[in-house]
């Protein structure tokens, strides 16, 4: 199976973390020296894929110059004789045409979103990646997917999934767990959008990283309201479930939710302590704030 095409759903509203996400996209917030969606879009660009797909709405347009060239900026640091910043805006410039954008209009939930991307993805495997949640391992959680999803039967789906606390299962989607595949995959036997405290198929949460079948997109479109008023896309995942099987595949990594407010500072503190040329600066600041 081959994976060319993730579709990146932006059009949240990120009220989590307001009034941050006030005039700036959450996807734009920053974790040490890049944005949360330059993270996803390297991630994805290790594990194969071509096209990357931004569903965006109104407020996001820094996502799109985000991606673009910026001639200003190029030819001030050229004149200035900066070459290492100048590697650093190569370095993350995806090719010309590898990027679409299209508008979600009204935020109507993650479901939605990813069928907003119907046309542009056409009738091929594709995955989807949430911006605001990150996953720091090498390989990345996507490339660990894909690498895990040639084992599978054509016109499988496959979902990365991690334990989380009992207590906590009723804030995931959740998937119960049917016949092992290999050392870290699973039939997903069931699936359920925040299921009421102790009532949970098990520990295993559904994360933001998804290889659907195209098939999903007909049962999007006339997938109604679910929690929250929204356009579940675990709704729609659970009605494809009925005609082809879902995989859940353990990914190594620590994930973080960047959209919360306690995440995204985690996630700086455990980014930048990963990082070779901040970490022992860090560790000395962090020391004098909690007073060791
Ligand atoms: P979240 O629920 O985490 O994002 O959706 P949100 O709605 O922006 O955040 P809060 O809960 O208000 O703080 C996960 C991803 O799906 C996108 C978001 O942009 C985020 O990247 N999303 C969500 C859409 O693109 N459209 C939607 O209608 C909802």
């Amino acid at each position: 199976m081959k994976i060319r095409k993730a579709v990146f759903p932006v059009a949240g509203l990120g009220t989590r973390v307001l009034p941050a996400t006030k005039a700036m996209p959450k996807e734009m917030l920053t974790i040490v020296d890049k944005p949360l969606i330059q993270y996803v879009f390297d991630e994805a660009k290790e594990a194969g894929i071509e096209h990357f797909i931004f569903v965006t709405g109104r407020n996001k347009v820094a996502i799109e110059d985000h991606f673009d060239r910026m001639y200003e900026l190029d030819a001030t640091l050229e004149a200035r004789g900066k070459r290492a910043e100048l590697e650093i805006l190569a370095r993350d410039q995806p090719q010309a045409g590898a990027v679409s954008f299209t508008r979600q209009q009204a935020p109507l939930g993650l479901g939605h979103a990813v069928w907003c991307a119907r046309d542009i993805v056409g009738d091929e495997p594709f995955a989807v990646v949430l911006p605001d949640e990150l996953v720091l391992h090498s390989p990345g959680c996507l490339k660990q997917m894909v690498e895990a999803a040639q084992a599978l039967p054509d016109k499988s789906n496959l979902l990365a999934v991690q334990e989380v606390p009992a207590d906590q299962t009723h804030q995931y989607g959740i998937c119960g767990v049917g016949k092992r595949h290999g050392g870290s995959m699973f039939e997903v036997a069931g699936m359920v959008e925040k299921p009421a405290k102790g009532t949970a198929p098990s520990n295993f949460s559904i994360t933001g990283r998804y290889i659907l079948q195209p098939d999903i997109f007909r049962i999007l479109a006339t997938q109604p309201r679910g929690a929250g008023g929204e356009i579940q896309l675990t709704d729609a995942m659970i009605g494809l479930s009925a005609t082809q099987n879902f995989y859940g595949v353990e990914f190594a990594g620590e994930r973080h939710d960047c959209g919360s407010k306690s995440g995204f500072l985690r996630a700086n503190i455990a980014y930048a302590m990963a990082r070779p040329d901040l970490r022992d600066g860090l560790r000395e600041e962090m020391k004098k704030y909690l007073g060791t």
